[in-house]
């Protein structure tokens, strides 16, 4: 059967002042009046066929995804804690060796939490479309058009089509988060996909490609997990084993190792909403090219996005900007430099 496993333990830094570190952005309405979160787990509804979701998040939010999965009426399998965050390789192994215990052949749908899709149905389809290899223990990866050279994402060089799966190629190369002249000559190349950070792949496959590629990281997971405490929903990983698995992805750890993966070209709407650029792009905008949420007046304001949790935000004669104000920060920054608001929040940390 198909377990959802859906990451959340980002911190979602570059969505400052809004996401902190007690309440990173996955946990916050940004785009509908539901969280990421909860959009998440509603796409993942038994009515497609999946079992309920396993959650994999850090201890000290526990209460706030418990709550939010309850108001939203889908209870998860379990909520797996992690006492230190490792990344998402440790993660989706923990959750494979749990799920593995239960379920011999247990299929993940590997997901963030902090994700927007526009139309479930194509996320549905693109599944469904890898199905067959994910079972024959391909680790199966979904490739989204590129239309910029990111350096944020992973990218996909897609190689002959898979005999046993229509739609389904083999990977060529994964190259994680490349740097800008990479990133610019693989979008030239036009040969290349994002990465769209979700995977379906066997636990059983996964985990037989961590013990060739990373054995110290899949044994300090089986420790954590055999010494993993049952409390209620939730799963609390053994603490001094889970913190010695080297801090890695899975991009890092195995999907840039592996010739086992494979991918599935898909079309949907899909936005990380990695920044409050990309939040500006996914809102509807006015006749100006502006996002105004919350208590804001504008006049002779364009293509803009300004969002106010409170206080009435007024703004006269601007261009390009992003204004977000909350009850104790505000953010005002030039939209083409939405990204650097997290180099903004690590000399925060520093001086606090
Ligand atoms: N439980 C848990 N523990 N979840 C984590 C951890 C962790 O230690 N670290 C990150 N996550 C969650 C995040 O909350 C997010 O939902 C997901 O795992 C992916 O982590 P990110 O940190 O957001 O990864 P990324 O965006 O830099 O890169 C990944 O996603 C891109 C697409 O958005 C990669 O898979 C890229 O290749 C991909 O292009
Ligand atoms: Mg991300």
């Amino acid at each position: 059967q198909i377990h959802p496993v859906i990451l959340s333990g980002g911190a979602g830094t570059r969505l400052w002042p809004l996401s902190r570190a007690a309440y990173p952005k996955q946990l916050l309405p940004l785009v509908t009046e539901r969280t990421l979160l909860q959009e998440t787990a509603a796409r993942n509804l038994a009515d497609v066929g999946f079992a309920p979701p396993l959650l994999i998040c850090n201890d000290e939010h526990r209460f706030l995804v418990d709550d939010q999965l309850r108001e939203v009426s889908i209870p998860p399998q379990a909520i797996l804690l992690e006492p230190h965050a490792r990344n998402t390789g440790p993660a989706i192994a923990a959750a494979a060796l749990w799920l593995l215990a239960r379920d011999p052949d247990a299929l993940m749908l590997v997901q963030p939490s902090d994700h927007v899709i526009a139309d479930p149905s194509a996320f549905h389809r693109a599944v469904m479309q890898g199905l067959a290899a994910a079972q024959a223990g391909r680790l199966v990866t979904f490739g989204v058009k590129p239309t910029r050279p990111d350096t944020g994402y992973g990218y996909i060089h897609g190689g002959r089509p898979l005999p046993e799966a229509e739609g389904v190629f083999e990977v060529d190369r994964f190259v994680e988060k490349p740097d800008r002249p990479t990133a610019e000559r693989f979008l030239e190349s036009g040969a290349f996909y994002w990465n769209a950070g979700i995977f379906l792949l066997s636990a059983r496959a996964y985990l037989d490609e961590l013990a060739r590629i990373n054995p110290g990281m899949l044994s300090a997971c089986e420790r954590a997990v055999r010494d993993g405490k049952e409390d209620l929903v939730f799963f609390r990983l053994g603490g001094t084993h889970f913190a010695e698995a080297p801090s890695l992805s899975i991009d890092h750890a195995v999907m840039e190792h592996t010739n086992r993966a494979a991918v599935v070209p898909v079309e949907m709407a899909w936005s990380d909403v990695g920044s409050w650029h990309a939040l500006h792009e996914i809102g509807r905008c006015d006749g100006d090219g502006n996002v105004l949420l919350g208590d804001v007046l504008a006049d002779g304001v364009s293509n803009s996005y300004i969002r106010s949790e409170g206080k009435l935000v007024a703004a006269v004669g601007l261009d390009n900007v992003i204004v977000v104000a909350t009850d104790d920060a505000v953010l005002v920054a030039d939209a083409d430099s939405a990204t650097k608001v997290s180099g903004l929040v690590t000399t925060l940390r520093k001086r606090n």
